[in-house]
């Protein structure tokens, strides 16, 4: 019965969930074109009833009620279905395949400037030393001022220090070197003392094989009654021989340093040809450490500890440098770049 609207519908709807529809795509443009409140080929079936002569429509209002029933029942199964099915995707998605191969943690490692920093650390605090820590950013008093250096050393020209921008009557800098904290320990606790500073320093230097404008230093201060350059030559060669080895030796050269009277540069045996000499200490069988000497005593006079009563050293060598020598880097860039590649090969170093 084509001509009939009613079973001509039916027709359709079943013709199309006949032929099935997978996607939420297929349901929504099926339920929209049979059930759609605008369009839809169900309501469109009830306004008809309306041009109806009224015998009729008694009984067509009963058949498009059931043609009606009939689709909203298939509709929504069909709905329901598709939940059920998309809802199993989304749990396969998120669901854990345990027979994967697992991925292998990738291990950390310290950095050798760190792992250099704490072998010293060790070795002074079994000497009873105890470590101590001071602000980088820093005023002229500390850092050039109290330790001794004229207004017009050549060390406190912008040339060399970093300043920071600051109004012109108190100007910060960022310490060119660790022994500013002498001063405010000495300040803070008076004598005696024996401490060690580690810590990074910044000086106004071009990057290159061994220039960086941050690196690192530890500084070492001893103030008690009758410390002596004796004294200072024991702790330094027991130091040295910790750190690089049974029989490295150690020799001072006096030099100038404004905070120490007399000052010294040490050099050690070359860790290279242990002392034949080589091309790395240019054949003298030497190579310079570190820098030391007796505490000045208007450096004591300053920070109120009376010279006539105590005496003190003290001394300042570069962790970066130790660094380089201990495992034969060739150039400082190798400790600040921060390559995996390199720095792992130090992982687990410690
Ligand atoms: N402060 C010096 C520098 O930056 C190193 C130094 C030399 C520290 C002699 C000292 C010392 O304590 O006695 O190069």
């Amino acid at each position: 019965m084509a001509s009939d609207p009613i079973q001509a519908l039916l027709g359709s709807f079943r013709e199309e969930i006949g032929r099935g529809v997978s996607t939420r795509g297929e349901f929504e443009r099926l339920k929209g074109r049979f059930l759609g409140r605008e369009k839809g080929l169900v309501p469109e079936l009830f306004a008809r009833l309306k041009t109806l002569p009224p015998g009729e429509r008694g009984a067509f209002g009963a058949r498009a009620n059931a043609a009606k029933t009939e689709i909203e029942e298939a509709v929504r199964r069909l709905g329901a279905e598709l939940e059920r099915r998309e809802a199993a995707s989304r749990d396969r998605a998120a669901a854990v395949d345990v027979t994967l191969p697992g991925r292998r943690p990738r291990r950390g490692g310290l950095h050798p400037i760190t792992v250099v920093r704490r072998r010293i650390e060790d070795i002074f605090l079994r000497m009873g030393y105890s470590i101590a820590d001071g602000p980088e950013l820093e005023n002229d008093f500390h850092n050039f001022e109290a330790l001794n250096f004229p207004p017009e050393h050549p060390a406190r020209d912008a040339q060399d220090t970093l300043l920071v921008d600051r109004p012109a009557a108190s100007p910060l800098l960022l310490r060119t070197h660790t022994s500013p904290v002498q001063i405010r320990e000495m300040r803070k606790h008076g004598a005696p003392l024996r401490l060690i500073v580690p810590g990074r320093v910044y000086r106004k230097d071009e990057v290159d094989a061994t220039h960086s404008p941050v690196f690192h230093q530890v500084e070492g201060l001893v103030v008690d009654h009758g410390i002596s350059m004796a004294d200072l030559k024991g702790t330094i060669a027991a130091f040295l021989e910790a750190l690089f080895g049974k029989g490295t030796k150690t020799r001072f050269i006096p030099t100038f340093f404004p905070f120490v009277e007399p000052g010294v540069d040490v050099s050690m045996t070359c860790i290279f040809c242990r002392g034949d000499g080589c091309p790395k200490c240019k054949g003298s069988g030497w190579i310079e450490i570190m820098g030391a000497g007796m505490v000045h005593p208007r450096v004591l006079q300053g920070v109120a500890i009376d010279p006539e009563e105590y005496t003190g050293f003290a001394f300042g060598l570069g962790i970066d440098r130790v660094a380089l020598l201990k495992y034969g880097f060739p150039d400082l860039r190798l400790l600040f770049e921060g390559d995996e590649r390199f720095l792992a090969q130090f992982a687990g170093e410690a």
